[in-house]
Parts: C-alpha cells; structure tokens; sequence
C-alpha cells in the first residue's frame, strides 16, 4: 500500500478537502507517512480516511505524529465524572452511562455550541493544531460536519478589507459563543474559567505562511472597538468566510477520521434526530503559541 491524497472534489474545490488511501492509520506510521500526511494538512486543510476503526488507545497514537495532545475540555461535565480519558473530547450526545442526553440536559444544550461556526480552542490561550474526530456510532441521517476554507477566504477579501483586518485582536470566550445561542446558565466558576482570550484576527499559517481569518463563534468583540460594531464586523466576516464555495461538508460513514487544521479552518456540527445515537470522539494537536507570539 502506498499513502496517496488526492482532492475530494478536483473539480470545484481542488485546494480544499482531501482523502487519504493506502494507509492503516490503526497502525503505527513510518515517518514518511506521517511527513506526507502533514503535508496534506498543509494543502488541503481537511483530510478523510475511510475505514478506521480506531480505538482511543490507537487514535491517541495517530494524533501525537502531529504533535502534543490537548487535555479534553469536555466543558460542563466534571472531571470524576467522564465517559471518556482525560485526552479525548467525547463529542457524543451520551451521558457517562452511555445513554442519550434528555433533550433539556445541560450539558446537551451547552454542546449545541458546536453547531455553529467555530475553530477549536480559540478560546485557550494557546489554541488548537489539528482536531481529529472518529466516527464510532452515526445517525441514520443528518449530523455532517461542514468546513470552511479560511485561507481562500481571506485571500478573497478585498483590499480595503483586509487592511482594515490587519493587526486586529479578538476576545474568544465559550460565554460569547453559547450567549448566541440562548445558552447563558453558567455557574460563577464556569464564568471564571471561560474568562476571554485575545487572537489575532489574521493569522500566518505556521508552516505554509499563508495568511488567512481566524474566525469563530467564540470571538465576541475586537480589542478597542465598541461591541455591537465588533460583533457586526465580525459576522460580515463570517458570513463572507462561509460562502459555499469555501465550503466542504462532510457525510459520515462509520469508522471515518476527519483531521482539519484549526490554523486555517472553520467547522460546524449539522443537526440530527436527538433521539438517536451519535458517538464521535475527538484528539486534539495542541499549537505552539498563542496567535498573539505568532508572526504577523
Ligand atoms: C468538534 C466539532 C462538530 C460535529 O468535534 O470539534 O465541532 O459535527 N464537531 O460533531
Ligand atoms: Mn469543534
């Protein structure tokens, strides 16, 4: 077998979403492999493999090619209380028990934040790498997982935008992402602990140095800039950034690993029947520095 990446849509989206084959991610990597998978990363800015059935234990192993792990946030459920380690974020709509959250679960209604557009870990000093998301149980329909290109978003702006972009700084906080969807039933703890982070808002790609958004639904206003402008700038930017054409959306099979570059992507989770099972769970490649030490 031989690792090849192709695009998965060369015609309307060559730069943008690619699949692996010829490789048995179960399995440790030679560094060949893992050279050429990171260099697809750097290309495609999403990738699929088929057919994985990773255990955590062999996902764990697949994720830290690429770098040092993030503990899971997991962020409503405390830590004795876990489904899963302390490395992987359950993305799943089960309880510790492994039976499906009540419509009205906190934790549930806290989750629904990943339907919206974000970037993982952007509201962490130092944010995410990669995410590499598993799917062990799917839906019987519904539930894709859409990506946006952040790069081409950003090279598509025009110029006055842009100049207008450069050197701005966000505050990303999880309360500013869940306040836009009602979700506002946080514990003076929890207030503490998702207290905001400052991101650039255009960042340097750390390996490509291609320039692109750093967008999310965590980003709740701009340093020095009157709020409701902050938030009205910003969800110009999002809406720009998500046209379809920037954007792959992603039907599961079971056993597919998605990997995505938070450095340069956006994600959103698509709805699905809440009754139903959907069992996902997600290693996350720490970066290196917060975007704020990144180059300009
Ligand atoms: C994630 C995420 C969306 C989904 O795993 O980080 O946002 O479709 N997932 O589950
Ligand atoms: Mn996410």
């Amino acid at each position: 077998m031989t690792l090849s990446i192709r695009a998965i849509d060369p015609v309307s989206r060559p730069f943008f979403g690619g699949v692996a084959s010829g490789v048995d991610i179960t399995q440790p990597l030679t560094a060949d492999q893992a050279a050429a998978i990171e260099k697809g990363m750097d290309e495609f800015g999403v990738l699929v493999f088929h057919d994985q059935k990773l255990t955590d234990e062999t996902q764990m192993v697949f994720s830290r090619n690429f770098g040092e792990l993030e503990l899971a946030t997991n962020a409503l459920q405390d830590a004795k209380n876990q489904r899963l380690g302390a490395h992987i974020n359950d993305i799943s709509n089960l309880d510790a028990n492994s039976k499906v959250l009540g419509r009205d679960d906190r934790r549930r209604l806290f989750s629904l934040g990943t339907r919206l557009w974000h970037s993982d870990s952007s509201f962490k000093v130092i944010p995410a790498k990669y995410s590499l998301l598993s799917a062990r149980i799917i839906p019987s329909k519904g539930g894709n997982t859409e990506f946006a290109d952040m790069r081409a978003a950003y090279d598509s702006l025009d110029d006055e935008t842009k100049a207008e972009c450069e050197g701005l700084v966000c505050e990303h906080s999880q309360l500013f992402s869940r306040a836009q969807i009602g979700f506002g039933d946080f514990t003076e703890e929890e207030r503490v602990k998702f207290a905001p982070v400052q991101q650039r808002l255009i960042r340097r790609h750390p390996s490509t140095g291609r320039k692109s958004l750093y967008l999310a639904s965590h980003a709740g206003t701009i340093v020095g800039w009157p709020m409701p402008e902050a938030r009205a700038f910003l969800r110009d930017l999002i809406e720009h950034a998500t046209q379809r054409t920037f954007v792959y959306a992603h039907a599961w099979k079971q056993f597919d690993l998605v990997m995505w570059d938070n450095q340069a992507t956006m994600h959103r989770g698509r709805k699905f029947d809440a009754t139903e099972v959907r069992d996902m769970h997600r290693t996350t490649v720490g970066g290196l520095r917060s975007t704020m030490a990144e180059a300009a």
